[in-house]
Formats: structure tokens, sequence, C-alpha cells
């Protein structure tokens, strides 16, 4: 049924290689830190929640398998490793929560080199488990908003392949389904790296979830014709201000939902709560030229030489967004005012 996204397994961090999806099933693993960076950002490991708790397992083994028993030393060699993680990806800010989290017992640790190692292995787990928990709490928060009937559209992944396991927006899909609600999903391709075509086709398939596939300019269409009721998407950062990040093409999802006045609804967890940044600081991942000249790295598409535009990431606007479904709670229109009230916090 579900997958096994990414695991720790004595000592080794194990993850399925969301690149080599929907033809092959490919499991890697390693004992070594700088491969879970680099998986991280060749997208091998992706979706925000994954890649935090990925992050998190780099440094349990960058910390299992160091030898030397100075705690000063042992420290410093570790904030290498989380400042290693922290420039693997810009944009999820969920990979910055879980470093916070092991920085934290890193910096505040007293104690030796061994039980500094064990902490920091159990906190990686603890992040993991606590994941998949609050995607199950996601997926039951969000019900209310699926109806018998639905056709939901989904952009990207975030799905079980995007976390830990279960999902943020397709959890609640599946949430939605386990509880006998005769549903569909349309998934967009999700140009440049196929997320949506390769991933959340083969993750729905394989729970029996009907979903048909749709390239991303179909949208408008689809929609216009009654095709969709529901729009269900993640994020990789929400703000206060209620801007959501999220995939490149999230935001013209979005205006089209408005357009013809469909829900649009974020599910993702409140590690993706941003309390800091300000719109114009969200720093959006500009990728490799190729990924647009070249369909998944092998068919040139286009004149080698041609300039290209590649954000990985694009900012849709509060006023364009339904709710925000998190594990324990759920923030209406307008989401501007919403968000910092549900949080007691004020906006700056
Ligand atoms: O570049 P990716 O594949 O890491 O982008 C992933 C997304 O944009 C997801 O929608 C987001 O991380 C939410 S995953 C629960």
């Amino acid at each position: 049924m579900e997958v096994k996204t990414i695991e720790w397994l004595d000592g080794k961090v194990r993850w399925l290689n969301t690149l080599m999806l929907p033809h092959e099933e490919v499991y890697e693993e390693t004992t070594h830190f700088e491969r879970v960076a680099i998986a991280i950002e060749r997208l091998e490991i992706r979706g925000a929640p994954a890649i935090g708790v990925a992050a998190a397992f780099g440094v349990a083994l960058a910390a299992s398998n160091y030898r030397g028993s100075n705690v000063d030393d042992f420290k410093s060699f570790l904030l290498n490793v989380v400042s290693r993680f922290s420039r693997t990806r810009p944009t999820a800010v969920n990979l910055f929560w879980a470093l916070d989290r092991v920085k934290s017992l890193i910096v505040n640790h007293v104690g030796s080199v061994d039980e500094l190692k064990d902490r920091l292995v159990k906190e990686a787990i603890k992040i993991y488990e606590e994941d998949i928990e609050v995607n199950k709490r996601i997926g039951v928060n969000g019900l209310k908003y699926i109806d018998d009937g639905d056709v939901i559209l989904t952009h990207c992944n975030a799905g079980a392949l995007a976390t830990a396991g279960y999902g943020t927006a397709l959890g609640v899909i599946r949430a939605a389904w386990h509880s006998g609600k005769r549903i569909e999903v349309i998934a967009t391709e999700t140009r440049p790296i196929l997320q949506g075509a390769r991933l959340t086709v083969w993750e729905l398939r394989k729970e029996g979830i009907p979903v048909k596939l749709i390239t991303d300019n179909m949208v408008g269409y689809v929609m216009s014709r009654g095709l969709v009721s529901k729009v269900i998407v993640g994020a990789d950062r929400v703000l206060l201000s209620g801007h959501v990040i999220n995939k490149i093409g999230t935001y013209t999802v979005a205006v089209l939902a408005f357009r013809h006045s469909i829900p649009f609804l974020v599910a993702a967890p409140k590690s993706t709560i941003d309390l800091r940044t300000k719109v114009d600081e969200v720093v959006i991942e500009e990728r490799n030229p190729d990924e647009v000249r070249y369909v998944l790295g092998k068919t040139l598409i286009t004149l080698p030489d041609v300039e290209v535009i590649n954000p990985s990431f694009d900012i849709t606007p509060p006023e364009l967004v339904s709710a925000v479904i998190t594990e324990d709670m759920v923030v209406e229109r307008p989401v501007d005012i919403n968000l910092p009230k549900a949080l007691n916090m004020s906006l700056r």
C-alpha cells in the first residue's frame, strides 16, 4: 500500500529515489551524510516535510559516524554539517525548522559525545514519527472540505512521497477516500520535473484512488467545463501574512480557481508556517536551466543555448486562498487576518 519514502535503519538512511519513479522503485541507502545532502539537491528526496526529515537524519548519521571524544570539536563538526544541509535548498521552511531543532540540541548539549550522538538520533526519529502523525491529523481536519462526488485537482506531489508518510494534500484525499467518500483526483503534470505525472499518479494508483492526468496548461479549460470541484495543494512555506509558497504553477491554479469560484485549499503542517519572513524576503529557488530545455534530462526540446527562467516555486497571495488546513487548526478566508489571529500574533 503506502510507500516508505525515507527511514532510519540501524545507523543507515534509506530512501526511495523519487527521480526513478514511476518506472522503477529504487531504494538508496547510505551511512554518509554528504550522500543525503546530495540526494536532497538532486531531488531524489523532495517535498518540504521529507527534506526536513532527511536533513535531521543526515545530521544524525554524521553524529553516529564521528570518531573523537572532545565535545567541543564534535559540536563544531556538527554545526558545519547543519550548515551544509541548510545550503541544499532555500525555499521550504521545514528544512530550516528541522535543522533548528537539531541545532538547539547541539548548542545546548551538556554531557559526553556519546550522549549527544544518542540524542540526535532520537530527535531525528522523533521528527520523522511526528511528521506521519501530523499528516494524519491534517487529513482528519481536511475531511469537512471534501464532499462525496468531488473531483479534486492537485498540483505537484504533496503526498507520502513528499513527507515521512501519508502526505498533506494527498493526506486529506486519502482520509476522504478511506472515510468512504467517492472522489476523483485530477493531477497536473507539473513541469519541469513532472512530480504530478510521475509521483502523484503513481502514489494514488498504488492505493486505488481514481486519478486522471492533465498538462499544466489544461487547468483553465477543465475548470471552465465544470470538471473540478475543489483544489488542494501542499506548501513549502506559509507566511504569517497568508501568502502560500508552493511548486511553480500553484499561483496559476489559484487564480483560475478564484475565477471559477472553486475552493482553493492548502494543507500543511504548522512547521510549514513561517512566522518571521516577509513576502519580499522569501528566496525562490532558481534551478538548472537544463530542467526546462530538456524533458527529464533526456530529450532536448529547444535550442540548447536558449536563455531560460526556471523558478521552482511561486507565491500565491492570501486573497486567493480559501483555507489553510493544519494538524491542529483550520484557518479560513480571509487568511491574512485569520492566520495571525489563530496563532495569536500580529503582523509586523
Ligand atoms: O521541488 P519539490 O518537489 O521539493 O517541491 C515540492 C512542493 O512544492 C510540494 O507541493 C510541497 O513541498 C509540499 S509537500 C507536502
